[in-house]
């Protein structure tokens, strides 16, 4: 029985295996236990004899019951270590990976060149009422200057009037033309002097290759004492250097119109032609040369210093705004606006926006 016995234990391919052949071993009903019970009805040397013997038998089973559950049991650590080991050295798998839109990509950069100079970032809401975007402004009513922003009127539902009137100030709720009412929403609300610019979403009723009826602005803005032109042009030189990556970016103001500016400037950049790119730098004056217009600017107006409730004579500053996705397509050498919107990877890649 204990060769039997032994073998089976030894062969035993399982964990459950082995304890069946313990059971049926050293168990209640199992053959050794049943050997042993018989020694009760034994004469006594008789006992002596196979006492030593049986017991010697269920003292050797048992033992090689531990010796094979000990060896089992570390064969299964074994397959657990080497089926579950991770090769941290492995280069992780490849996933698609999202990529920064140029007008992103562009406020961004905005963003980084004005901080250094000391701008921090205002923001204001898309849906906006007619006094922030227009009469605060200097735009009365009846200005032509409205008709200039092909602006698109909303019309708020009964329940919708109730949260606008919280915030609206007059019934006009319009999506905002231009970044300026940034403007107006910050020097109401902080004490100058101030320092912002506010990117961000503006629409108008337009649309052609240069035209989208959403596009991005940029607005800047300072209000402190003792400001006057000569700090706006220094501060759009100082940008459009750091955005165009050149120094010999050359400005051209021309005096022009923006009701809430006194005086006003468009700003030009100088380009050249090469190799029949247009390349930004450099006078426009130059045969080959030209000027690209790429900023509205000028004197906050007294009026609109007013409007926001601060005195004209203590507080003066200077304003821009620009569009984003124009400066986009300038510095990156895109040409077709509406593309910008459109979602297309393969226009995105082609200008290295996605890999
Ligand atoms: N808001 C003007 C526009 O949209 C740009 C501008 C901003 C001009 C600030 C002057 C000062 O055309």
């Amino acid at each position: 029985l204990q060769h039997q016995a032994l073998a089976a234990i030894a062969a035993a391919p399982t964990l459950e295996a082995l304890d069946a052949e313990r059971v049926a071993l050293v168990g209640k009903q199992g053959s050794v236990s049943a050997l042993l019970k018989t020694l009760g009805a034994m004469s006594p040397e008789q006992r002596q004899v196979e006492g030593p013997r049986i017991n010697g038998l269920r003292e050797a089973v048992t033992a090689a019951i531990a010796e094979r559950k000990a060896a089992l049991e570390q064969q299964a650590l074994d397959a657990r270590l080497a089926s579950e080991r991770i090769d941290l050295s492995l280069p992780a798998p490849e996933r698609p990976r999202g990529s920064i839109h140029p007008v992103s990509q562009v406020m961004d950069e905005l963003a980084e060149i004005f901080a250094d100079l000391g701008f921090a970032v205002a923001s204001g809401p898309e849906i906006e009422d007619d006094w922030h975007n227009f009469t605060a402004l200097n735009i009365p009513e009846t200005h032509p200057a409205r008709a200039m922003h092909d602006t698109f009127y909303v019309e708020p539902t009964s329940t919708e009037r109730e949260v606008v009137d919280r915030w609206a100030s007059g019934p006009d709720i319009v999506l905002r033309t231009h970044t300026s009412p940034v403007q107006i929403r910050t020097m109401t609300s902080q004490k100058p002097p101030i320092r912002i610019i506010a990117p961000g979403r503006v629409y108008r009723s337009d649309s052609d290759a240069t035209h989208t009826p959403m596009f991005h602005q940029i607005e800047g803005l300072v209000i402190d004492r003792g400001i006057h032109l000569g700090h706006l042009k220094w501060t759009l030189e100082t940008f459009l250097k750091a955005f165009f990556e050149r120094e010999d970016i050359v400005l051209r103001l021309r005096p022009s119109y923006f009701p809430f500016t006194e005086p006003s400037a468009e700003v030009d950049v100088g380009f050249t032609w090469t190799d029949g790119k247009r390349v930004i730098g450099g006078s426009g004056d130059v045969p080959g040369g030209g000027w690209m217009e790429v900023l509205g600017s000028g004197m906050v107006h007294r009026r609109v210093i007013a409007a926001c409730g601060l005195d004209p004579d203590e507080w003066q500053g200077f304003a821009f705004g620009t569009g984003v996705d124009r400066l986009a397509m300038l510095k990156y050498g895109m040409d077709d606006l509406r593309a910008f919107f459109d979602g297309d990877l393969r226009w995105l890649r082609h200008y290295g926006f996605a890999s």
